[in-house]
């Protein structure tokens, strides 16, 4: 099978095992959850419509994200139940792009499973101060679906409709849209810096597993989900100078803040060391360093806006990490640059504008295929 990509998906790199999530139970032959296909990925941005993962390839319009719960006490039924919503995927509509996710609580219930070495819990600086514990936003299942809105709320529906007949319940649904436009709430443009300048080969480094992290996963993805509540009444009373400032990009163009677009010396001096993008991303090691990967980040973002307390509305961002390594990737940086116990801390996260709701974090199988050997 060959799988063309577009800009955001090269190829996974290195040989990779056949079976990559089997539950090992001496009584029975061994249940294969997730059977990797031999993928040959050809960089090609005109067939980007092959790509059937909503992280990868070009922004779906909308996305949806089940969290869900599983309540069986045999992980057999892990297998039925997941099988049929996957077969109900495959055969939904045209274009849909969609994967599944397994949480780290699905892994401490059932210890026979083999665990993807780096799925835990998030530990996450300034979480607590906002009552959001690491297990309070995480689900045992994602499911993620992207096309436009009308698929995406129709395969929900009949995804929750399966779920009746099975040992799964839903836990939350969140629904974000990226339509019409790719600014954020804030107004600026989201996406401007997210790895597109690197090549293949770099990319996949950055967000694949690779053989010598943990062999038997290797060509999967972690999935870090966040999301956070944004206070626009407080954002819009700013002036723009100064939310240029926190994010340290011009709103209007998304340019640095002397107007390049160029990482060059003068745009550093413009660039505050706790703006966003700085801390975000500290462009210390150069692409070609084998260590590059660890100080990078590839995201998603989708807004939402949702019934809010007290008959207000509340806004905010779906936030999707697609990642090696999450501990490395995600929680060093949000904890030791972004939100670091001590010191100067990112100007836009610890502004008072953004509170994050919910996290968690999923290990992302390489491939949608569900088989029973
Ligand atoms: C509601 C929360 C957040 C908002 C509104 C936000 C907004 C932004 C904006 C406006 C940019 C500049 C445009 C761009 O380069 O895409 C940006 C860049 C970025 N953000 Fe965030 N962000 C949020 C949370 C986070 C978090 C939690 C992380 C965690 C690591 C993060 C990582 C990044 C990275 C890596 C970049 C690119 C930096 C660069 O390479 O220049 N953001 N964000």
């Amino acid at each position: 099978m060959t799988v063309r990509s577009s800009d955001n998906c090269p190829s996974r790199i290195g040989p990779v095992p056949e079976a990559s999530l089997v539950q090992r139970d001496s009584r029975q032959a061994p249940i294969v959850l997730f059977r990797r296909n031999p993928l040959k990925v050809v960089r090609d941005p005109a067939l980007e419509a092959d790509i059937s993962n909503p992280f990868f390839g070009s922004r779906p319009e909308s996305m949806c994200l089940l969290q869900l719960d599983f309540t069986g006490a045999q992980p057999s039924s892990i297998l039925q139940s997941v099988a049929a919503m996957v077969r109900l995927l495959e055969r939904s509509h045209t274009g849909l792009r969609w994967q599944v996710g397994l949480g780290p609580t699905l892994f401490d219930r059932f210890s026979a499973l083999p665990r993807p070495r780096a799925l835990k819990l998030l530990r996450v600086n300034g979480d607590a101060a906002f009552g959001l514990m690491p297990n309070s936003g995480q689900s045992d299942v994602i499911i993620a679906i992207g096309e436009e809105w009308r698929i995406i709320i129709d395969t929900a529906r009949r995804l929750v409709n399966l779920l009746k007949d099975s040992d799964f319940r839903l836990r939350d649904v969140h629904i974000g849209y990226d339509a019409l436009s790719d600014r954020d709430h804030s107004g600026f443009i989201d996406g401007t810096s997210n790895l597109q300048e690197l090549t293949p080969e770099q990319f996949a480094a950055c967000v694949f597993v690779q053989p010598e992290d943990d062999q038997p996963f290797a060509g999967g993805s972690y999935l870090v989900f966040r999301k956070y509540e944004e206070d626009l009444e407080m954002w819009n009373d700013l002036p723009e100078r100064v939310q240029e400032r926190f994010v340290g990009r011009r709103k209007k163009s998304g340019s640095f803040l002397n107007g390049s677009f160029d990482w060059t010396p003068e745009a550093r001096k413009t660039t505050l060391a706790n703006a966003h993008i700085l801390c975000a991303n500290p462009r210390e090691t150069p692409p070609e360093h084998p260590d590059h990967w660890k100080g990078r980040v590839y995201r998603r973002g989708l807004k939402f806006t949702e019934r809010g307390s007290e008959g207000l509305l509340r806004y905010g961002l779906l936030f999707l990490a697609v990642l090696r390594d999450p501990e490395v990737q995600f929680c060093r940086l949000h904890n030791e640059r972004l939100l670091p116990d001590s010191g100067p801390k990112d100007s836009l996260l610890s502004s008072g504008y953004i509170t994050p709701v919910c996290s968690a974090c999923y290990y992302l199988p390489p491939t949608t295929h569900i088989e029973r050997s």
